[in-house]
């Protein structure tokens, strides 16, 4: 089968090539891939080691079931999973990993919820209840930024969306943003939790805006640069800053997004989308800032009408 493994000496680190087809055993469901979002996290897993040359790279995927285990969902199920190797033809997942998508759920829609929507979710659950509350998203453009600023949005905060450029806010509005910023100017009061995906100097200014009791989750780190904490910024009434990953069962997250998005009130922003030999195309879209929403892949070489 076709499929984008690691490659420390290719340009983007990746390589498109033929390997054998994945085998599922147990409770294992194998997937026939139709569509794979491209995920910041991705393009760091290619460089970093952390997926190993020749694995093949990818984290979340949207297709159809081959074939499963007694407990599994039927052959022809159409699913979204969080899937290690998802670049590629078929891809074998655990059953804690993945949800049914109904007939009136895109594939392409459903292939950009495992990581950006499970983190938006999770780290959004993890600040405690936000009705009412001022809640800070930076990188509000981006995969995560956009699914947490409509969930914030949902849930009843008071949603400040933190972005690069004037241009990179368009559409946060829309989505639920009661107010978009460029960096972190313009806030004029604490906010009480924040969910940060940049890092580095955005997460310190984005701490000393944190009023008493409040909590930061540190989903991502984009900027690349260190954070460096004034003296005694970190003392004082009790404020929270809270590492994040995702790990375990993703399951019951990805039922509730694609039941979001279903009923509509999950819009699905895809800012690039192309097929999987466009890699290094959509790769650079995202370096570069390019992509208001999600990258999405189409891995099958006939991608579903849907
Ligand atoms: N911990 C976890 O489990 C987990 C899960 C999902 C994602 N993440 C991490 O969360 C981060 C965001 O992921 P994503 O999928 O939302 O990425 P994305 O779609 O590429 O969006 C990232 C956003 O970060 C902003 N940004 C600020 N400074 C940047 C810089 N120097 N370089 C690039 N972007 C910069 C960009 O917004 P502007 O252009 O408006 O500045 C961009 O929209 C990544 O670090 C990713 O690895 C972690």
């Amino acid at each position: 089968m076709r499929a984008l493994v690691v490659d420390p000496s290719a340009p983007e680190a990746v390589r498109l090539t033929e390997i054998a087809e994945p085998v599922a055993t147990g409770d294992e469901v194998l997937v026939e891939v139709r569509q794979a979002a491209l995920n910041y996290g991705d393009l760091n897993d290619a460089r970093s080691g952390r997926v190993p040359p020749g694995a093949v790279l990818g984290s979340d995927v949207a297709g159809v079931v081959l074939r499963s285990g007694p407990t599994g969902p039927p052959p022809g199920t159409r699913v979204v999973a969080l899937a290690q190797g998802a670049f590629a033809e078929q891809v074998v997942v655990d059953l804690g990993a993945l949800a049914e998508v109904p007939a009136t759920v895109g594939l392409v829609q459903a292939a950009a919820l495992p990581v950006a929507g499970v983190a938006a979710l999770r780290s959004l659950r993890a600040s405690g209840a936000v009705l009412g509350r001022r809640v800070l998203i930076t990188g509000a453009s981006g995969g995560v930024g956009r699914f947490a600023v409509r969930l914030a949005s949902m849930a009843g905060a008071h949603v400040i969306a933190s972005v690069g450029q004037v241009e990179r806010g368009i559409g946060l509005e829309e989505l639920g943003a009661d107010k978009v910023v460029v960096g972190l100017n313009g806030i004029d009061a604490p906010v009480d939790v924040v969910l940060d995906s940049v890092g580095g100097p955005q997460l310190v200014a984005a701490w000393q805006l944190l009023a008493p009791d409040g909590s930061l989750q540190s989903i991502g780190w984009t900027s690349g640069e260190p954070a460096v904490f004034p003296p005694y910024s970190t003392i004082g009434p009790p404020k929270s800053l809270t590492s994040f990953v995702i790990q375990g069962s993703v399951a019951a997250e990805l039922a509730d997004l694609v039941h979001l998005v279903e009923s509509g009130a999950l819009p699905v922003e895809i800012g690039w989308h192309g097929p999987l030999q466009r890699f290094a195309d959509g790769a650079t879209a995202l370096r570069d800032r390019r992509v208001n929403g999600k990258a999405i892949l189409d891995v099958a070489d006939q991608p579903s009408a849907s």
